[in-house]
């Protein structure tokens, strides 16, 4: 009998642009891993029929990004708690019994990589622009971290609450306009307003005593978020490239159980999209 390789995959839709099969090649360079990575495009109401496709011919677990991770997460038989929360789904497998499992690593990443850059997280007040998908996966983890609270403002009002409602009162929310005066550390845009080119549209007063802002989105060129809090003299401003890496890593880590090192990635990583 031949033993193939070890597949794995990223879904979704579009995926050309996907930087995922790169950063697992490399982590599976690192770490010795014989694996295979590719970007597999399906569409919303196919994925379940090629993920099924992708396990008969010999896949063991996969990525999965926009607009699939909803469908991911109803697909799984057994789902993370963080996933739960998050109400999405990332990182596929089947564990030992053969059951399909779906966990979010997004707010693992994120976590990450503030600790990467020197965020005390213990104790801090987080803002958290934005009440999508990607504000809601990373409350749990936020929250799990040990900040004090979070407070959602999104300029959908009752899309954050819809959001704060799903965890404890340390998390609160509100439009824009209504942004509690406090002593904001940490400073998340979650928002996708840096694909056209915009910020989420609040008063600057906010970012007094912010010590990190960070933008979830990252590219060549710094969001308009970014250079907004750099104006504003926030003292340590960071894009999404090092969440990229790091979420990555964690999913990595629950494929193959074994935890690649992060920092010469993110290097090639950087090189490669600035
Ligand atoms: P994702 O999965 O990336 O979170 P999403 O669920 O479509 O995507 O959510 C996009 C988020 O970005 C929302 O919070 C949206 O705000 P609204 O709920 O008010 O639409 C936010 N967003 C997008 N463009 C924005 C902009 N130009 N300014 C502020 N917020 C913006």
């Amino acid at each position: 009998m031949v033993v193939g390789v070890d597949r794995y995959a990223v879904f979704g839709n579009p995926i050309g642009h996907s930087k995922s099969p790169l950063i697992h090649r490399w982590f599976a360079e690192q770490t010795g891993q014989d694996l295979q990575y590719e970007a597999i495009l399906a569409p919303a109401d196919g994925f379940a029929d090629s993920w099924r496709d992708f396990v008969a011919a010999g896949g063991k677990g996969a990525n999965v990004t926009v607009p699939l991770k909803e469908v991911a997460f109803a697909l799984a038989q057994i789902v993370s708690e963080r996933a739960q929360q998050a109400g999405a789904v990332n990182t596929l497998y089947i564990d030992s019994s053969g059951q399909l499992c779906g966990d979010n690593t997004d707010g693992l990443g994120l976590v990450a990589d503030l600790q990467r850059l020197g965020a005390k997280l213990d104790g801090a007040k987080v803002l958290l622009l934005g009440a999508g998908g990607a504000s809601r996966g990373v409350v749990g983890p936020l929250l799990a971290a040990g900040v004090a609270s979070v407070h959602i403002a999104n300029r959908t009002a009752d899309k954050a609450m819809t959001v704060a409602k799903l965890f404890n009162s340390q998390v609160t929310a509100s439009g824009y306009g209504d942004i509690p005066t406090d002593h904001w550390q940490l400073v998340i845009n979650a928002t996708s307003s840096g694909l056209s080119q915009q910020r989420p549209d609040f008063s600057p007063e906010h970012l007094q005593s912010c010590q990190l802002a960070y933008d979830m989105m990252y590219g060549k060129e710094p969001t308009a978020f970014i250079l907004w809090c750099r104006q504003h003299q926030v003292p340590l401003c960071a894009d999404g490239i090092g969440m990229l890496v790091a979420q990555a890593a964690a999913s990595f880590a629950i494929w193959r159980g074994v935890t690649p090192d992060i920092t010469p990635v993110l290097e090639k990583m950087t090189t490669l999209v600035r």
